[in-house]
């Protein structure tokens, strides 16, 4: 189950990422914003990440018009790994690597069909653990200390 959110700057983006996990007959949650009126993007992002950390939701997807504040504001949640990609590479080691749990795009950097890619990318690729298990408790840590 996959927690999607965006700000107005993410919408029209989010509807097409929407469109595509329909057609791909994947289970999704909208957590809005439902229009393009200027809202403010850290509510959605505190939404999502909040759903992914609780476990009721497996990974995140969110949306603004560049990326960055979604993943400054999903990142503030405890237990949340958001990144930002705009690449596939970077969509594939995130999830090999890092664990992310919520991927974040810029509507307004990247093209639908690239987006879409990385989407897939993303949803598709497991968690390598090993090595990397070690590296992800270590940020666990980070956030129990500060
Ligand atoms: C909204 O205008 C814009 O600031 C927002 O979508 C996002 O890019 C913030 O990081």
């Amino acid at each position: 189950m996959i927690a999607l959110g965006s700000d107005h700057g993410g919408y029209a983006l989010k509807k097409e990422i929407a469109k595509h996990l329909d057609e791909l007959g994947a289970d999704y949650k909208d957590f809005g914003t439902y229009s393009e009126d200027s809202c403010d993007y850290p509510v959605y992002g505190e939404q999502v990440a909040k759903a992914v950390a609780s476990g009721e939701f497996e990974l995140g997807i969110l949306v603004c018009g560049t990326g960055i504040g979604m993943s400054i504001a999903a990142n503030k949640v405890k237990g949340i790994r958001a990144a930002l990609c705009h690449d596939c590479f970077s969509a594939e080691y995130t999830r090999k690597h890092n664990n992310a749990n919520i991927l974040v795009l810029g509507g307004r950097v990247i093209g639908v069909g690239h987006a879409l890619k990385i989407v897939d990318i993303f949803l598709s690729t497991d968690f390598e653990g090993g090595r990397h298990a070690k590296r992800i408790d270590l940020i666990t840590k980070i956030e129990e200390n500060n």
